[in-house]
């Protein structure tokens, strides 16, 4: 559920007419609706409720906004960081350190050592060599009387096919992530034992936009007897962190388990655990609660079937481009009459279309419309490719609205960059 509805004929966010946004901000735009999440943020908190102890780590890498933090972080939840960047937006958007998690497949020695002094509240370690490394620099810090042994859990890849697109799948044994399963107990218990490390358990992450829970409880089942040979071989686990990865409706007709479908299986799944649940819950947070607002500039008449040119390009919206994903377009004042048309953005490749062949609502140069779901992976894959500004994006709440991210234009891309003397 959402707040992108129709009043009187016009596409609204939460209280305010879309046209309101494109004349202020201009087009293309990004638009998030505050009570979307808001209400996705508790949706999913509710459908753990049942669970024992759960720690929420929203991953801002669907959408890492300062406000969008702000306003997880308000919702009590803390952060999935993979990179060091993305753990300064969470403590700049006043998330706790204790609350951030961070993953990710090569974080460096200075994330690493960053993360250490911002006393962050565990490392996901992908790798042996990556604990020895963290083990070493938190051991340094304590040997200078500062800081404590660094909280760590050991990602496990399961092997399990998440049923998804190849490029967002993530637990099968030729993926990059997270170490086989199979080796897990002997380095669980190698790393266990450096002086610098708090090894407090395991973590998982299949894969993102899943339709179908079954792999996912596949993989919690390999996890929950590989946390009962952990504990036979007297190692204390406290924490397992289940990842993220619940998808969620693209299309009208798409049927997805919804939090509570998600919340059963995992009670089910991890009964008897006796561990602090971690969940990282990225798309099922960001995706809905965001539109791309984008003008049409031409209907260019095609071979097939006419070209809706509009605005909005690949390098706006990277996903169809990226993963053929599907986006809905709608007008934003439809007038009920329908067409089938291509639509792609300005930039130079044909890679940058957006769909083919389409049903959609009937437009005209000049009109708006909106890609939706767009709240997730949308803003923050943007380039500027084309040496096209960089989208703004703008928060809805109720009758108020705020740019969050402003356009940058050319202009202020160019004063980064230096010609050199010698040229
Ligand atoms: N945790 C880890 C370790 C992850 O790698 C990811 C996503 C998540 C959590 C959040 O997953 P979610 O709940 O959002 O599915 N750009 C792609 C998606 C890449 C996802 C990468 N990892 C797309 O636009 O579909």
């Amino acid at each position: 559920m959402d707040h992108f509805t129709y009043r009187n004929g016009v596409l609204h966010a939460e209280d305010v007419p879309l046209p309101v946004i494109a004349a202020a901000v201009g087009t293309p735009v990004y638009v998030y609706s505050a009570a979307t999440f808001r209400r996705h943020a508790r949706v999913f908190r509710e459908a753990l409720s049942g669970l024992p102890r759960v720690h929420l780590a929203y991953a801002i890498k669907a959408n890492p906004n300062l406000a969008v933090l702000r306003l997880m972080a308000n919702e009590g939840y803390g952060a999935d960081v993979v990179s060091g960047g993305e753990m300064v937006r969470a403590l700049a958007a006043g998330m706790k350190a204790e609350a951030i998690v961070f993953s990710g497949v090569g974080k460096t020695h200075g994330e690493l050592a960053a993360a250490l002094d911002a006393g962050i509240g565990q490392f996901n370690l992908e790798l042996e060599e990556e604990g020895e490394v963290l083990a070493r620099l938190a051991a340094q810090r304590m040997r200078e009387g500062r800081g404590q042994r660094a909280p760590a859990v050991l990602r496990v890849n399961p092997d399990v096919d998440a049923g998804t697109h190849a490029k967002i799948s993530t637990g099968r044994k030729q993926n990059k992530f997270g170490v086989p399963i199979a080796d897990a107990p002997a380095m669980f218990a190698r790393l266990a034992k450096l002086d610098g490390l708090d090894l407090r358990g395991v973590a998982l992450h299949i894969g993102s936009q899943l339709a179908d829970l079954a792999p996912l409880e596949a993989a919690f089942g390999r996890i929950g007897a590989l946390v009962r040979e952990l504990r036979t071989a007297g190692h204390t686990i406290t924490r397992v962190d289940l990842g993220g990865g619940l998808g969620v409706p693209y299309r009208e007709d798409d049927v997805l388990p919804t939090p509570a479908d998600y919340g059963a299986m995992v009670a089910r799944a991890t009964a008897g655990w006796d561990v602090e649940l971690q969940f990282e819950p990225g798309r099922v947070i960001a995706g809905n609660a965001g539109v791309l607002l984008t003008r049409v500039i031409w209907v260019k008449p095609g071979s097939v079937a006419p070209y809706v040119i509009v605005d909005a390009a690949m390098n706006d919206l990277a996903r169809p481009a990226l993963y053929d994903a599907w986006h809905d377009f709608v007008a934003v004042a439809p007038s009920g009459a329908r067409m089938t048309a291509n639509i792609a953005g300005p930039v130079c490749e044909s890679g940058d279309t957006f769909a083919m062949g389409r049903d959609i609502d009937t437009v005209h140069a000049g009109d708006l419309a909106v890609f939706r779901t767009a709240g997730a992976y949308g803003a923050t894959m943007a380039s500027t490719y084309n040496s096209r500004a960089l989208v703004p994006e703008v928060l809805v709440d109720g009758d108020r609205y705020a740019v969050v991210a402003d356009r940058v234009s050319p202009e202020t891309m160019i004063a980064a960059e230096r010609v050199p003397e010698w040229l």
